[in-house]
């Protein structure tokens, strides 16, 4: 792969001040602290580690996730940015963003990440009332938020915020109205995502007790319609299933995962995409935020696995992310990484059922494709 090609660095925080109940992130709550120096440390450690498997990239992007990276000091997210540019070139333009907590506590850190390198903020605001904030198992106020978002959109050029639809009882009358007032304080991107009920969370075993009532497939369908409409009509349309911006201002770093370039991650539970020699390897590190420290001391870094991905699965997975995006996949490039093109009969069966659309090399989903996205995948997949 060329060095130009774009490659971005996920460094994953995995720690959060309390555990939503929806949530089934790499996320976990420490009551007696953490030791950020001794984590910081790791960091550095495993960057190393990463750097020697991926050198001479140039990094185009850098996501600080989580977790809550905002309870990250602005100095420990300074050094972990300048390593970065000492092991790999750094782009001038390289889009650095981190993930915020929209408490009043983390919004004091703002001006410190801008000074440290980062140009852009993701919000999690969720919902723009406080019933359903207390709901979410939330610790901010919408005010708290919108307060947050203000302030975020002073000190930087870039700010997303998150919501999450379908929530517990919502109305179609009611989302249009939150969605409305969401896009009067959005700036260049939204990412706005459906709940999805995670096996495991509070959340689950309520909806399988049913005392968590969402809405149903037909509601929901038509929240993700409101949620089409009314972006599109403010200027910011979806580039992908559940994401939103004014053209030009996609999250460059997400693209890269999207359209199926390289990528690094460090941290606890973070995964990487590597080529080298023109086969991809797949690696992913421990889960555990105290095992991933104790191996990266012990051993350079944390990863728990390491596998190179057959062409067969390198292009299934180019497919099942590519198809996500509105620009979809190029097949020329569908049929390099896997070494055969895709099924012509099941493409213009898909095709007249008006699920999907070619424009000359590319292949997209078609708005009603997207609705059943899993199913178009899976038959073309197959
Ligand atoms: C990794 S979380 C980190 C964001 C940050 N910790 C926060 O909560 O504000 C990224 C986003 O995923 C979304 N999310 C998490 N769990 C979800 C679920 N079960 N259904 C839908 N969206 C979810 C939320 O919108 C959240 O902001
Ligand atoms: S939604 Fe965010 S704050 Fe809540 S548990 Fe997940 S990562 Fe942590």
């Amino acid at each position: 792969m060329s060095s130009e090609a774009p490659f971005g660095v996920y460094v994953h925080w995995p720690f959060c001040r309390a555990k939503c109940p929806y949530c089934d992130f790499n996320s976990h709550v420490r009551h007696g602290g953490i030791d950020e120096a001794r984590f910081l440390a790791a960091y550095l450690t495993e960057l190393s580690h990463f750097a020697s498997l991926a050198p001479g990239r140039r990094v185009t992007s850098i996501f600080f996730g989580g977790g809550t990276p905002s309870l990250m000091s602005p100095s420990t997210v300074a050094t972990i940015i300048e390593a970065i540019a000492a092991h790999w070139d750094l782009a001038l333009d390289a889009e650095i963003t981190l993930e915020a907590n929209p408490t009043s506590v983390e919004a004091k850190n703002f001006a410190g990440y801008r000074a440290s390198g980062v140009n852009r903020l993701s919000l999690g605001i969720q919902a723009l009332d406080d019933r359903s904030l207390k709901a979410l198992g939330r610790m901010h106020t919408a005010d708290e938020a919108l307060a947050a978002l203000a302030l975020a959109k002073r000190h930087f050029e870039r700010v997303s915020f998150d919501l999450i639809y379908a929530r517990e009882g919502q109305t179609a009358g009611e989302w249009n109205v939150e969605l409305a007032q969401a896009l009067d304080h959005a700036a260049d991107h939204l990412s706005l995502y459906q709940l999805t009920i995670e096996e495991g969370t509070p959340f689950a075993a309520r909806h399988e007790a049913g005392t968590l009532r969402i809405p149903d497939g037909e509601l929901a369908g038509e929240l993700y319609s409101i949620t089409q409409e009314l972006c599109e009509a403010a200027g910011l349309p979806a580039y992908e299933i559940s994401n939103h911006a004014r053209p030009g201002s996609e999250s460059r770093h997400n693209l890269l995962y999207w359209r199926g370039h390289d990528y690094a991650g460090i941290g606890a539970g973070a995964h990487s995409r590597i080529a080298t020699d023109g086969a991809k390897r797949a690696r992913s590190t421990l889960k555990s935020p105290e095992d991933w420290l104790a191996r990266v001391e012990a051993r350079g870094h944390g990863v728990a696995s390491d596998e190179a991905l057959s062409a067969k699965d390198a292009a299934e997975e180019y497919l099942l992310m590519g198809l996500r995006l509105a620009e979809g996949i190029d097949l020329a490039r569908f049929a390099a990484i896997g070494g055969s093109a895709l099924d012509d009969e099941r493409l213009v069966a898909l095709e007249s059922d008006g699920l999907i659309a070619r424009k000359g090399s590319r292949l997209a989903a078609t708005p009603e494709g997207r609705l059943v996205l899993n199913r178009v995948i899976l038959e073309l997949a197959a």
